[in-house]
């Protein structure tokens, strides 16, 4: 095997490199370069420039070229920064109720909802769930994620919560895409449970967290702020503990009341996802803080209700990366380009604010400096798409797929 690849030319390399961090993004800050290539070097991205100058300069007898013809437009993996797809079963009856009328609260008061999930996903084995999770990550990774951050939240007891833990690092280890797992233990109080809200967190806290630190399973700690899951005095004691073990926090906020994206700036969380309820005064909160907001349009989608108000947020000064929320609940999809597309012609959001929000900005809420931007350093996570201009991605509202997905340098799906 030779040392390096070199793979072009692209019509279009689009970089994302150099844009704000917060606030709004006007196509015409993207870093764009044409009859481009990217050099690789193992997993990361060596060089990037002309294709014809990396090929005059590159050693040819220690370089595999890769020489496309046609048209080819390449951006960064996408990175979906929220989901749940460590779950079995299905909610196809919760979504028939609602569209019928019932609401997503009132489904869960009587009986269905996430509780419906924590007891098919509690009856599912290890392993079964590892190859849910596998399945569903290389669903996404045809369509160009790369990587996908993954909550627990179904087992909501220590051992229950430990088996999707593990489930998703076995998963990690047996699909190309990289998975990030976060700990969403506080997601409802579970019924089974005897004693209040501040018991059970009490309960997750002092058990289950340090056990997490030891196995390193995470260094991510969710919370579903809202009426019928968990207050915001409830959780502060909790999140409190999570920061002093030097967890990450992240919440579930303002997705039907406001409260959860206050706690979110309190606690300093790196993000506050939802949004849909969130007012003037959340977002201005929001927009003011170092806190991310990632919007969930399939949320909205399979909910049948408003989308965050992804372009005050920006527009206030604030920061916006868009992920699935992929769930059997509330966002059955699992789509995110389809998604992030909609968000934007719903939201009035540029295509560098879309794509930002898949690619750069969904990595800085995860935490990640080595992926988001094609720049040298960075992971090789790209992808191809049989286009001449960008703009087609966001116009075909995720039917232009990417004919080519690459992975820390290798070609992992090809379409
Ligand atoms: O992000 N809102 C809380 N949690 C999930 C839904 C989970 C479910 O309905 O199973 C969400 O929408
Ligand atoms: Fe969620």
């Amino acid at each position: 095997m030779k040392k390096y690849k070199l793979i072009g030319p692209f019509t279009q390399l689009v970089t994302m490199e150099g844009l704000p961090k917060r606030g709004p993004i006007q196509d015409n800050e993207l870093t764009i370069y044409s009859n481009a290539g990217i050099l690789i070097k193992n997993d990361i991205i060596s060089d990037i420039g002309s294709f014809a100058d990396l090929k005059k300069n590159t050693a040819i007898n220690e370089t595999e070229i890769i020489e496309l013809s046609g048209k080819y437009v390449c951006l960064p993996g996408f990175i979906d920064p929220h989901t749940h797809i460590c779950f079995s079963g299905s909610r196809a009856q919760d979504y028939a109720l609602r569209n019928a009328g019932k609401s997503y609260q009132e489904i869960a008061e009587s009986g269905g909802g996430i509780w419906d999930t924590v007891i098919q996903t509690r009856k599912a084995s290890e392993q079964e769930l590892t190859k849910k999770i596998v399945q569903r990550a290389n669903t996404l990774l045809q369509k160009g994620i790369t990587t996908i951050e993954v909550k627990s939240g179904y087992g909501l007891s220590v051992e229950e919560e430990l088996k999707m833990l593990h489930a998703i690092r076995s998963a990690d280890n047996l699909t190309k895409v990289d998975l990030v797992s976060t700990c969403l233990a506080a997601h409802i109080l579970p019924n089974d449970f005897i004693g209040n809200h501040k018991q059970y967190l009490e309960t997750i806290s002092n058990s289950l967290f340090p056990i997490l630190k030891k196995e390193k399973l995470t260094n991510r700690i969710d919370v579903f702020v809202e009426k019928g899951a968990f207050l915001p005095t409830d959780v502060y004691p909790y999140l409190k503990k999570a920061k002093a073990m030097g967890f990450d926090i992240t919440i579930h906020a303002d997705q039907f009341s406001t409260s959860g994206s206050e706690v979110a700036v309190k606690m300093n969380a790196i993000s506050a996802d939802h949004l849909e309820a969130s007012t003037d005064k959340e977002i201005q909160t929001l927009a003011k803080s170092n806190v991310i907001a990632i919007a969930l349009p399939g949320a909205s989608l399979g909910l049948g209700c408003d989308f965050a108000p992804a372009r005050k947020i920006l527009d206030a000064g604030g920061t916006v990366a868009i992920a699935s929320d992929w769930n059997p609940g509330s966002a059955p999809m699992g789509d995110l380009l389809t998604q992030a597309c909609i968000l934007g012609t719903f939201e009035k959001l540029t295509n560098a604010e879309v794509l930002a929000g898949i690619t750069n900005r969904a990595a800085s809420a995860l935490n990640l400096t080595d992926r988001g931007k094609l720049i040298k350093g960075m992971k090789a996570d790209f992808n191809l798409f049989k286009a001449d201009h960008y703009n087609e991605i966001c116009y075909h509202q995720g039917t232009l797929i990417p004919s080519q997905v690459w992975k820390q340098g290798v070609l992992v799906h090809k379409s």
